[in-house]
């Protein structure tokens, strides 16, 4: 098959109407954060059992399209012995690969940080392929304070994000590139729309400055919101008007799929929020959709609390999770479905 082929068919398999993506990529410190609130102890056993619970969830193929791992996951295998990957792919879903190794500070940048990892990523991403993932991400990190991000931080963050997306499609391999402004600080809305848009538009001119083909690129985006600590917060409706105005603004419309990532909004709020963006985006060129982590799993982990006999109690929260963000995929999203 073709690398225009590869490419082709895995957007049209992640890029599907009514479904988003599960980011279950947490590296080692942040999946040992996550369990620890369950009193869980991070191991290579209690991840394998924890994401084997994840994507065995009968029928979450009805609204998820594909599945963000962490490189520990693509070798481990279920009870039964088969290859996590292979069990996503069996299920319905696109198996796909978290790639970068992190962030730094990047020097001279007032505190900004840089994500690691484009050395040898060829290599890995050749690895990955052969474990069966067929799209990766990459997230670079801004976050908002009275001096950042710098212009250094966001054209330098800019730059490395086009070249793993370059390297990427080089080899059949779908990026989502991920830049996330963070929720932290007491700006206000307004303030996150500016820092937003000067760092989607970096983005884009320097994916442009890398020939990365924008038909074969999901982005996975912050919403437009009030910081966390902002003496004004907001409804949802405001937040999808402020983050349509500034996605019409920075995103080309030859782009498939925005899929937003939940940084730290509850799952509620992540539900709400997106199911006003699509009740909001008549003709907009792309789809808009999901691609959460916590937003996702922080019901299941409540659910589950390490014990076997709450596997299924768990697997119902993510199908549940799973088909409320399905819903607001359409717009038709309520509060009261959270009850049923
Ligand atoms: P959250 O939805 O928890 O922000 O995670 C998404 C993700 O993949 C961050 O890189």
């Amino acid at each position: 098959m073709s690398i225009q082929t590869e490419l082709q068919n895995t957007i049209a398999d992640l890029v599907v109407k009514g479904k988003g993506i599960l980011a279950a990529d947490e590296s080692h410190p942040t999946m040992a954060k996550r369990f620890a609130a369950i009193k869980v102890e991070s191991t290579e056993e209690s991840r394998r059992v924890y994401r084997s619970l994840l994507l065995t969830t009968p029928d979450l193929c009805e609204f998820i399209s594909g599945v963000i791992l962490f490189e520990e996951t693509l070798g481990q295998k279920t009870d039964s012995g088969k290859l996590l990957p292979a069990v996503v792919a069996e299920n319905g879903m696109v198996p796909g690969i978290k790639v970068d190794k992190g962030t730094l500070p990047l020097a001279n940048a007032s505190g900004d940080l840089i994500t690691q990892g484009l050395d040898g990523l060829a290599e890995r991403l050749t690895g990955y392929k052969a474990q069966g993932a067929r799209f990766a991400k990459w997230r670079e990190v801004y976050s908002i304070s009275p001096q950042n991000p710098t212009q250094l931080g966001i054209d330098a963050n800019a730059e490395v994000l086009a070249r793993y997306a370059a390297i990427c499609q080089s080899l059949g391999i779908v990026p989502i590139v991920e830049p996330e402004v963070l929720l932290d600080g007491d700006h206000s809305i307004e303030y996150c729309f500016d820092v937003t848009e000067a760092v989607q538009r970096a983005v884009f001119h320097a994916l442009y400055r890398h020939r990365v083909e924008l038909e074969y690129v999901v982005l996975k985006p912050s919403m437009i919101v009030p910081g966390k600590a902002a003496q004004r917060q907001t409804n949802p409706e405001e937040i999808a008007e402020k983050t349509l105005a500034q996605l019409r603004r920075s995103v080309p419309a030859a782009m498939p799929g925005i899929n937003f990532l939940s940084g730290g909004q509850t799952p509620e709020e992540a539900t709400e929020n997106l199911n006003a963006i699509n009740a909001l985006a008549e003709n907009a060129p792309w789809e808009l959709s999901f691609s959460y982590g916590r937003a996702l799993q922080q019901p299941v982990l409540q659910a589950w609390q390490g014990k076997p006999e709450n596997s299924k109690a768990a697997q119902d929260a993510l199908y549940k999770r799973a088909k409320l963000n399905g819903a607001a995929r359409y717009g038709n999203y309520l509060t009261e479905m959270e009850k049923q």
